[in-house]
């Protein structure tokens, strides 16, 4: 046999099934298309509803054929461990939907194992379900020998997705690496724990349906769903037993090699580990965020921010400075853009992510360390930190365990690894419980009705691009989501029409309202939605009469709500094409939502966008608007539209055939909706706010033409209102409320001097009052003196001071809202004569539960005990009288 790279192995497999008439198909995105699911983790996730006969797959072709892109992070923290864990890997898959099956199957794995890769057959091994002596016979008849067949039970040889539906007994094809690889006992054999027979092919026989009582129907027809690992069949290809051996990760490893200074596989373990993990991470990270996963602290988001924490954080351990990650990204995008041109597209992004999270991450890994300091505090060498300890800092900090270890290793500190694996594992339960993972839950949740609707009576029509009405005939009824033959007068409910004008809720842009009447009845439309792709359901009250299906109706949209949708649209690309001009191609859509009176457009940015730049991203969103550009669109191929530059969105599943709006090439973006067939119909657009929705992720709000209007007249009728109050023209409002705010400004401070000269009045008085010879035979006053501050207390010094000559003290008192407050104070003389305010303080500050202190010449405290003001002061009288 002979080495092949990684990229030559996939194209081989893809040509060798495309020759056998599967259709290739680009990977789908790591979004799944199916709300149980959290990531892609395997190739059969986009054929779900093939295999369920609710979708189907065109004549020409036998089956499909796959190179996907899959994560799965839940053995996370065995990544790095081995050369064989993975979070990001690439499945070959081909898959038939009741069009060939075991026989052909298994001649073909055969077949291309042997003459297309050049695997020795003898060193092939097959394994089958345990009474499956069907597939068993087909392997002999291919010449396998007896020897090579072995029988493995429902753990091994039966896949399931999950406890009910579609499943099947599987066939695994194990490559022997050889005595010295694995455990070298000598009844070694495939499905064996170690490393030697290594399992490289999945075949799985999908022919029955998992009932609730745990019985197995019989599908009506056999599929097919096989998967290989790219990495493993790679490492075997290359003659390596670890897939970071392999071209590609070898390849990451090497940037690991080069920006840390250690060389793989001649240092610590820890160090290769460290490796290992950034290696795998990194492709993760690259692909999720290409598809449009930014880091977040929940969902798949979450799963991105681990991810990356933990690469980081390796990073460190190898004494890696500065952000690094961006190397690794940059050498992706070279190995593996030619396969997957989203990488290559979305790198600014991909970049700008990446980096901002190692910014982060570097604070909470600050914060990280103080909480471990503190741990740490007062324990001494022999002790053992907490488990809890350990998996705080793992999960709120993101401190891998090993980081923790080390660190507490060198104070002498052992870590609680069971207690930790406690933790982890009741981690794992709650977010077991929270979210079904990966290929299991893969066929729950799918109700059949829409797509048994859609392949009942075909694709709706969709008129609406030039028309805004149009003959039609109900097809199809339903209510409270069940199928119904007729809806009656005041009933709500769904009508499914052959064709029609209603744009159905898609790509951010909201579903149209009108009208759907016909021959004795009215019914309204509130709602558009497309719960099938293919299918337009209307949600529908029916006004008058009855509606029953096969009848013939007449579909009509509301007009003047589709024409302020249409410019909302249009309004969302020009201002998504100005974003990117004012702060760069890294800007990206992650979301809008297009209503009549209004649009919302979000998009990856790392930084608040200034007012200087919103300026100027309205100033020339106007310029194009009122320049008056045709808008075009055309229907071309995805790889024509990607050559030509266009825009593609996040997380968006194209057909073969995709739509392009062209605004006259400024912009040009692949899109479903309604649009306007000039930009200046538009108007006007404002942009209302800016603001953060998430790390990375921001929002405009904005408005356009009537609305741009009333926002703008409504923002005119206060500035008159405000005007009129200050009985100026309303260009020279603000002037005047800036010389009134300042004279107002003035006149507070007037106020303030004059309540101060006031009290000053009233302290004279106070003094007056309690003035008293002191022991020592100086003036001195004890007074209280309520709702003044620490400085007017000082103030009340001063008139003090001028009332009773040159040796004189005081001991003030006073309560300031809740907090109480003393002061001592005395001349130079006083002094002299023995008087101390800092120890007069020191000394009555118990009283208000409070302390301070300073000099003997003047000393203030503040406490919490307002009740002890009195007893300060009586005190106070003891030493001083
Ligand atoms: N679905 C099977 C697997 O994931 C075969 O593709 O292993």
């Amino acid at each position: 046999m002979q080495y092949m790279t990684t990229a030559e192995i996939r194209e081989a497999y893809l040509s060798y099934f495309e020759g056998k008439g599967c259709k290739r198909m680009p990977s789908s995105s790591l979004i799944p298309d199916d709300p149980s699911l959290l990531l892609t983790s395997a190739g059969m996730v986009q054929f779900k509803p093939y295999f369920l006969q609710q979708k189907h797959l065109d004549d020409a072709y036998i089956g499909t054929t796959t190179s996907q892109k899959c994560v799965r992070t839940n053995d996370i923290d065995l990544i790095g461990t081995d050369g064989r864990h993975l979070s990001f890997f690439e499945m070959l898959g081909n898959f038939s939907f009741g069009r060939y099956f075991k026989k052909e199957m298994c001649a073909w794995a055969l077949d291309f194992s042997v003459n297309v890769l050049g695997l020795p057959k003898d060193k092939l091994y097959m394994t089958v379900f345990e009474d499956d002596d069907e597939t068993w016979e087909i392997w002999r008849n291919l010449g396998v020998e007896e020897s090579h067949l072995s029988r493995l039970g429902e753990d091994d040889n039966f896949w399931r997705a999950g406890p009910t539906g579609p499943c099947g007994p599987c066939s695994e094809i194990y490559y022997d690496q050889g005595p010295e690889v694995g455990c070298g006992r000598p009844d070694c054999h495939p499905g064996c724990d170690c490393d030697r027979f290594l399992e490289y092919w999945n075949c799985v026989f999908t022919q029955y349906d998992g009932q609730e009582d745990g019985s197995l129907k019989p599908l009506p027809h056999k599929n097919i769903d096989t998967g290989m690992g790219l990495e493993r069949i790679a490492a075997i290809m290359q003659g390596v037993t670890s897939n970071f051996d392999t071209d590609i990760l070898r390849g990451l490893v090497g940037v690991g090699e080069s920006l840390s200074g250690k060389t793989y596989e001649s240092g610590t373990e820890q160090d290769d580990a460290a490796l290992r993990v950034i290696a795998d991470h990194s492709r993760s990270a690259t692909f999720m965020i290409a598809d449009g996963i930014l880091p977040s602290n929940e969902g798949r988001g979450y799963v991105l921010r681990r991810l990356l924490r933990r690469a980081i954080m390796k990073g460190q351990l190898l004494g890696i400075e500065g952000p690094f990650m961006h190397h690794y990204v940059d050498k992706i995008v070279e190995v593996m853009g030619d396969e997957y041109p989203e990488i290559v597209e979305n790198r600014e992004l991909i970049l700008g992510v990446v980096g901002n999270e190692e910014e982060r991450f570097g604070a909470t890994l600050r914060q990280g360390r103080v909480y471990l300091e503190q741990a740490l505090a007062g324990m001494k060498e022999g002790d053992v930190l907490s488990g809890d300890v350990a998996f705080t800092l793992h999960d709120t900090y993101g401190f891998p365990l090993e980081v923790t270890q080390e660190i507490c290793a060198d104070e002498g500190i052992a870590v609680d690894t069971d207690e930790f694996a406690r933790c982890m594992e009741q981690q794992k339960e709650r977010a077991r419980a929270a979210t079904q993972d990966d290929a299991e839950a893969a066929w729950s949740t799918y109700d059949g009705t829409m797509s048994g609707i859609l392949e009942e009576v075909g694709a709706t029509v969709f008129e609406g691009y030039d028309k805004n009405e149009c003959a039609a005939t109900v097809v199809a009824l339903l209510k409270d989501g069940a199928r119904v033959d007729a809806l009656a007068a005041g009933e709500e409910g769904a009508i499914v029409l052959d064709r029609t004008p209603f744009y159905a809720e898609m790509g951010g842009q909201i579903g149209d309202t009108g009208t759907i009447e016909g021959e004795g009845f009215r019914a309204r439309v509130t709602d558009t939605k497309s719960p099938e792709k293919g299918l337009t359901v209307h949600y529908v009250t029916v006004e008058e009469g009855s509606v029953t299906v096969g009848v013939a109706a007449h579909a009509a949209i509301e007009v003047l709500r589709r024409e302020r949708i249409r410019r909302n649209h249009s309004a969302t690309h020009i201002l998504h094409w100005a974003l990117r001009t004012v702060l760069g191609d890294h800007v990206k859509q992650a979301g809008s939502y297009v209503a009549p009176d209004r649009l919302r457009f979000d998009f990856a940015h790392f930084e608040a966008v200034t007012r200087a730049q919103l300026d100027e991203v309205e100033r020339i969103a106007n310029e194009k608007i009122m320049e008056a550009h045709p808008v075009a669109t055309y229907e071309t191929s995805l790889e024509e539209a990607r050559e030509q530059g266009v825009t593609a969105l996040f997380g968006e599943k194209y057909g073969d055939v995709v739509r392009v709006v062209d605004m006259d090439g400024f912009s040009r973006e692949l899109c479903g909706g309604t649009h306007v067939r000039n930009t200046a119909e538009i108007g006007l657009v404002k942009i209302e706010s800016e603001q953060s929705v998430g790390s990375n992720l921001r929002r405009i709000e904005a408005v356009t033409s009537f609305d741009a209007l009333a926002y703008l007249n409504a923002e005119e009728a206060e500035l008159r209102t405000l005007a009129a109050a200050l009985g100026v023209r309303p260009l020279e409002a603000a002037g005047r409320a800036i010389s009134d705010a300042e004279k107002l400004k003035q006149m507070e401070s007037e106020a303030k001097r004059a309540k101060e000269a006031a009290a000053a009045g009233d302290f004279k008085k106070i003094a007056a009052e309690a003035v008293t010879t002191s022991a020592a035979g100086y003036p001195v006053v004890i007074a209280r003196v309520d709702n003044v501050s620490a400085s007017a207390l000082r103030n009340a010094w001063d008139v003090v001071r001028s009332q009773c000559g040159d040796a004189c003290a005081c001991v003030l008192a006073g309560r300031n809202a809740d907090k109480p407050l003393l002061l001592a104070a005395g001349t130079d003389a006083a002094v002299a004569a023995g008087f101390n305010a800092g120890a007069i303080i020191k000394a009555i500050a118990p009283a208000i539960q409070g302390g301070g202190g300073g000099k003997p010449t003047m000393a203030q405290a503040g406490g919490k005990n307002a009740a002890g003001i009195d007893d300060a002061l009586a005190k106070a009288r003891e030493i001083l009288l």
